[in-house]
C-alpha cells in the first residue's frame, strides 16, 4: 500500500487536482466523517493564522481531532530527528502536517512516514495555498483553461505551488520578478511539463498583466529570509502591485494575495483594499479547500485499504 504524501500540487495529476477542488465545494455534511476517531498532528517551525486555524477546523469537520505542536517543542532537527518524529507520530496520528523551514526535512519525513505528510508551507512550496488560489479564480472568472494569470513580485514558495497549480488546469501563467530573482529556465520547462497550460517569465509587470483576469503577488521577504531583507527590498522596489498597473490588466481583473500583506510595499493599500481584491475570499478557502484535499486524501487511504486487504 502506496502512501500518498502532499509536498506540492505537482504531486496530484490533473483528474485528481479536479476532484479535490469539486471536493473543497461540497457541503461538509456531504463528506462524511473519514476522519471520526482519528487524530492529526499539526506541527508549526514558524507562525501561521490562515494555514493552523484552516487545517485544525477542517480537522474537526472530518470527524478528527487536531494536535497543534509548535516547532521549538518538537525540536526538528534539534531535540530529534525529523524521520524519528515522523515515524513515532505516524503511530499516533492519521495524517501529520508540517510547516518547515527547509523542504527537505518534509521530504525526509515522507521517505519514512507511514501516514501521509502534508506540507504546510516551506521555503520552496504552499500547496495548500495554491487550491485556495485557484478555488477562488475559479469561481471568480470560471475555468481556468486558457485563461492568462499574472504574477508580479518574488517567484516564491507560494509563486511556485500555484505556478503548477495553473498549469495543471491549463492555464497561461506569468511571472514577473527583476531578472535576478527570475525562476530558471529549467524551472520553468519542468512546470510546463505538468499539464495543458503555461508558465512564462517577464522582467516587465505591465506585460506581465497586460489581459490578465488576475493579478497575484506575496511578501518581498518570506519567512526565514529576514537577513537578505535589505538587497531584496531594493531589487523589487519596481515590483509593487499599484492601481496604475492593475488598469493594464482585463477589465474584471482581480487581486489576489495570500497575506500576510505589508501595504505600501508589494500592494499598493488602495489595490488590497479595493473593489478588485479578492483576498478575503482567498483567505476564507484555505477552509474548503483544506477540506477538500484532506477528504480526499482519506478516499484514496480507505480505497487502497479495501483493495490491500482483498488482494
Ligand atoms: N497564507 C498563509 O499561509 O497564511 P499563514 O502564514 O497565516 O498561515
Ligand atoms: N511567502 C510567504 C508566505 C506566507 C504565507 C512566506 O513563506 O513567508
Amino acid at each position: 500500500m502506496s502512501t500518498r504524501h502532499i509536498l506540492d500540487i505537482a504531486d496530484l495529476a490533473v483528474n485528481e487536482l479536479h476532484d479535490v477542488l469539486a471536493l473543497a465545494q461540497l457541503p461538509v455534511a456531504q463528506l462524511g466523517a473519514p476522519l471520526q476517531g482519528h487524530c492529526a498532528a499539526l506541527i508549526f517551525e514558524k507562525p501561521s493564522n490562515r494555514t493552523r486555524h484552516s487545517m485544525e477546523v477542517a480537522v474537526v469537520q472530518l470527524g478528527g481531532h487536531p494536535v497543534y505542536t509548535r516547532g521549538e517543542e518538537v525540536g526538528i532537527d534539534v531535540r530529534e530527528t525529523a524521520e524519528d518524529i515522523a515515524q513515532v507520530m505516524a503511530g499516533y496520528h492519521a495524517f501529520i502536517g508540517a510547516r518547515v523551514f527547509k523542504h527537505g526535512v518534509v521530504q525526509r519525513m515522507a521517505a519514512v512516514s507511514s501516514v501521509p505528510i502534508v506540507n504546510m508551507l516551506s521555503d520552496v512550496a504552499h500547496p495548500l495555498q495554491a487550491l485556495a488560489d485557484v478555488l477562488t479564480m475559479q469561481q471568480q472568472h470560471g475555468n481556468l483553461q486558457g485563461k492568462k494569470i499574472a504574477w508580479v513580485g518574488d517567484f516564491n514558495n507560494v509563486a511556485g505551488s500555484l505556478a503548477q497549480a495553473c498549469v495543471l488546469l491549463g492555464a497561461e501563467f506569468v511571472v514577473s520578478t527583476p531578472p535576478e530573482y527570475r525562476p530558471t529556465e529549467s524551472e520553468l520547462a519542468t512546470i510546463n511539463s505538468l499539464g495543458m497550460g503555461s508558465v512564462q517569465y517577464t522582467g516587465a509587470p505591465g506585460e506581465a498583466v497586460e489581459g490578465a483576469v488576475a493579478v497575484h503577488t506575496d511578501v518581498w521577504i518570506s519567512m526565514g529570509e529576514e537577513s537578505v531583507a535589505t538587497e531584496k527590498a531594493a531589487a523589487f522596489s519596481e515590483f509593487m502591485v499599484t492601481q496604475q498597473l492593475m488598469s493594464k490588466a482585463h477589465q474584471d481583473a482581480c487581486f489576489y494575495h495570500c497575506l500576510p500583506a505589508h501595504r505600501g510595499v508589494e500592494v499598493e493599500a488602495s489595490v488590497i483594499d479595493g473593489i478588485q481584491s479578492r483576498v478575503v475570499a482567498q483567505a476564507h478557502n484555505r477552509l474548503h479547500s483544506a477540506r477538500g484535499l484532506l477528504a480526499w486524501i482519506f478516499q484514496q487511504h480507505s480505497a487502497e485499504v479495501k483493495e490491500s486487504a482483498q488482494a
